[in-house]
């Protein structure tokens, strides 16, 4: 038996092609279903339905087998208890540093709200800028319209959110897609299962 960490939403949505050619498809709908694990079409394949920063979790301490889950939140968690074999080009974006519009760029001491604690504080590290973090779970782009922040540290995909709100990007950290990842115990316990889907996948991929 496989699993298979995943969470609902974007990434799920973009993952259902990859898995379906595989042979995986869910047989229940995770936008109506309020069921955590789902059966799958593969009577060997089942997924787990979490949130998006819990996915490394579940798979580092082999609650799950495998998951897919965001450059992003795989930065923030460190990637060094994971395999991480397979690059989805599912979910891409940007994480970015994003600024209101009129104000110029950082100078000296900055703070900065953010979801991305941890990478921020190594990016302005590597920078040279000496940066206070403020830990936020959400709606990152309030924080500079109402002076809780100079700067956050986010995700861009079409600029829309940023724009809306009177902000702008300022400096890429880095380019961001899904991932797959693997719990190392597992990669050698279902060594052949396990690569027969990264191999399923990979085929799937060099198609697009
Ligand atoms: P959580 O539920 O854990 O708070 P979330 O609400 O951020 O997570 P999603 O918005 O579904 O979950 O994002 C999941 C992943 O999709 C992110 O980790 C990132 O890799 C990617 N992602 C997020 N926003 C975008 C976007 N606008 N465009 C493309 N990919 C995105
Ligand atoms: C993500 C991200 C940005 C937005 C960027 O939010 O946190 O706010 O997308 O995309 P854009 O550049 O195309 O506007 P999401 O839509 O996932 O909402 P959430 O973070 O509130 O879940």
């Amino acid at each position: 038996m496989l699993t298979i960490a995943v969470s609902k939403g974007r990434i799920f949505e973009e993952a259902l092609p990859l898995l379906s050619e595989a042979g995986i498809q869910p047989t229940d709908d995770p936008k109506t279903s309020r069921k955590l694990i789902l059966d799958t079409t593969r009577g060997d394949v089942k997924l787990v339905i979490i949130r998006a920063t819990d996915v490394p979790t579940f798979v580092e301490y082999g609650a799950a087998d495998l998951g897919i889950a965001g450059k992003d939140v795989l930065l923030e968690h460190g990637a060094e208890s994971l395999y991480e074999p397979l690059d989805l080009k599912i979910a891409g974006c940007r994480l970015m540093t994003a600024m209101h519009k009129d104000k110029p760029n950082i100078s000296g001491r900055v703070r900065v709200a953010t979801k991305y604690v941890k990478t921020a504080r190594l990016y302005f590290a590597s920078k040279g800028i000496q940066a206070e973090i403020i830990k936020l779970y959400g709606s990152m782009e309030l924080a500079p319209l109402v002076g809780l922040a100079d700067c956050i540290v986010d995700l861009v995909d079409t600029g829309n959110t940023l724009k809306a709100n009177d902000l702008e990007p300022r400096e890429l950290i880095t380019e961001i897609s899904s991932r797959l990842v693997v719990n190392k115990a597992a990669m050698k316990m279902k060594h052949q299962a396990i690569q027969t889907l990264i191999n399923q996948f990979e085929i799937t991929l060099a198609k697009r």
